[in-house]
């Protein structure tokens, strides 16, 4: 049995189920696929799973568009399938964690049907952000916000008699066809309130929140200034009139208290942007959420100050108020870390075998650190991200807003690779994958690093594996140790960590070599000898 504090700690694994596992063959994952694979994540050796939407949706946000949250997209199964998934999942020992969208519904959703069918700023529109435009007409733009997925955050609603442009606008921070939910209204309120208890009910153990920043605008909408890319994972940015407003915070404390009523009590973790530490430090307050991502760890460089910078800042204040922290280098937004971390040659292209010896050595640190981690699903095979889809196959609605100018997010979505050589890879019994999937998969498949010793699959599973058998390693204290400046080396207990992030071979001394990034590391003589770009985990203190 896990403790009910489990997410302090847990290792939990993405399963992005569109790209998971394919059980009829439509090139599409699903859920009946998940289910079939479990086992696979028992073994590899995490506590728990997280899996982004499979709700009713047109799909114009891979299901971040959501248009009936209490009913299972048919692409996906049906909530009996949920219900198993629960089940066999819990029957491993795996705890399974759900996506709540509650910043905005698809227009597809009943809600928003039902108020393009009244009269704009009346009623039910009082649902979404239905603002009078600017100028005599209305026909200017409320103000000057800007959708995430580029162009103007506003779209003007039609009106209902005659199909003309009104001089109503709708709030869309993401695509069009997703309009922010208006969270002054009780009546949003209580149907996440409903939608929560109907997936706890039916044995879920948390939820990830999308856009756990954004539920709450400023009132009367004032111009932010914005400019296209502003709004960013980096630190420091300005704080927006539409993100991380104080009113936030009063959600969050009603849904703890409805995690708080079951039992075990459920938890959650935010998707939580915002500038600086301390303002994401003020989600984790013991009475709100449980856990948040820390993007300011994903956006690291290859770069031991910046690396220690960070843990320490994150660490710190995320301590502060007795709340752990969570790690995070891969997910289905970001560039995979094994192409972000490496090194870019002059004419603009990646070294990609150095781009991997540096994910594998920064996987090492993370989940050698305390607080929870999350592993994005193909990073313990060490995938790449796939940077040569075809413009036609692109699905994400960032690519087809900036008409191209935006790549977007389809090269870290491309299905999984299982077994064998050609196309699906055992995504799917057939060769259909709704991203087609380039032929190097073939080598990176599970089937072909499973009992390969140095292999990165072979590597998490250690890594694992270790981790569970030292309690420590994912909970209690982190000393930093002298060191290279171009050196991290942190001590948690028994164990000691050293990734070398220099250019030049470095030896530390240990009694015992637990794990390499590297099978380039040997260990004779009580020291190990680390390689450039390598991380280890040894026992004995220097
Ligand atoms: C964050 C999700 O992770 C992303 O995939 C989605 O496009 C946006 N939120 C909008 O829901």
């Amino acid at each position: 049995m896990l403790a009910d504090d489990w997410w302090r700690h847990a290792v939990i694994y993405q399963v992005y189920p569109r790209s998971f596992a394919d059980s009829d063959g439509d090139g599409m994952g699903d859920l009946p696929g998940v289910i079939s694979r479990l086992p696979y994540l028992a073994d590899l050796g995490v506590d728990a799973l997280w899996l982004n939407p499979f709700y009713a949706s047109p799909q114009n946000d891979a299901g971040y568009d959501v248009a009936d949250y209490r009913r299972v997209d048919d692409l996906f199964g049906t909530v009996a399938d949920a219900e198993k998934l629960i089940e066999a999942a819990h029957a491993l020992g795996l705890r399974v964690i759900f996506d709540i969208v509650p910043n905005h519904t698809s227009s597809a959703h009943a809600w928003f049907v039902e108020a393009l069918a009244t009269p704009p700023g009346t009623g039910i529109w009082s649902r979404y952000h239905c603002v009078r435009g600017r100028g005599a007409d209305g026909q200017e733009p409320p103000n000057d916000w800007l959708s995430v997925f580029g162009g103007l955050a506003w779209t003007q609603i039609p009106d209902p008699a005659s199909g003309d442009p009104s001089g109503w606008w709708y709030l869309h921070l993401f695509d069009t066809t997703q309009p922010d939910l208006n969270w002054n209204d009780p009546e949003v309120w209580a149907e996440h309130e409903r939608v929560l208890r109907f997936w706890f009910d039916r044995g879920v153990d948390g939820f990830r929140i999308d856009v756990a920043h954004g539920l709450v605008k400023t009132e009367d909408y004032p111009m932010s200034g914005e400019q296209p890319g502003m709004y960013s994972l980096e630190l420091d940015t300005p704080v927006l009139p539409q993100w991380d407003q104080p009113g936030v915070h009063e959600v969050y404390r009603a849904w703890r208290g409805i995690a708080n009523s079951y039992d075990p009590p459920r938890a959650f973790c935010g998707e939580v942007v915002v500038p600086t530490p301390e303002s994401h430090a003020m989600y984790l307050r013991t009475d709100e959420l449980h856990t948040a991502f820390n993007f300011h760890y994903l956006r690291t460089r290859w770069d031991a100050a910046h690396l220690r910078e960070v843990i320490d800042h994150s660490l710190a204040t995320a301590g502060s108020i007795g709340a752990p922290c969570t790690w995070v280098l891969s997910n289905h937004d970001v560039r995979r870390h094994v192409t972000r971390l490496a090194p870019v040659e002059s004419d603009g292209s990646v070294d990609l075998e150095r781009g991997l010896a540096r994910a594998r050595a920064a996987s090492m640190v993370m989940l050698a650190l305390p607080g929870s981690a999350y592993l994005y699903q193909g990073e313990e095979l060490g995938l790449p991200e796939v940077i040569d889809l075809p413009a036609e196959a692109r699905q994400d609605p960032t690519f087809l807003r900036t008409a191209g100018e935006v790549i977007g997010r389809d090269g870290c979505r491309v299905p999984i690779p299982w077994e064998g050589t050609t196309p699906s890879f055992g995504f799917g019994p057939g060769e259909e994958s709704w991203l087609p999937q380039p032929d190097f998969f073939a080598e990176l498949s599970v089937a072909a690093q499973t009992g390969v010793a140095d292999s990165t699959l072979e590597m998490y599973r250690s890594a694992l594996r270790i981790r569970k058998d030292q309690p420590g390693l994912g909970d209690g204290e982190l000393e930093w140790l002298d060191s290279p400046p171009d050196v991290v080396a942190f001590a948690r207990g028994s164990i000691t960590v050293v990734a070398n992030m220099g250019d030049r071979p470095i030896t530390w001394p240990a009694t015992e070599l637990l794990l390499a990034s590297s099978p380039a590391v040997t260990f004779a003589n009580g020291s190990v000898a680390v390689e450039p770009e390598t991380a280890v985990w040894i026992s004995g203190r220097r």
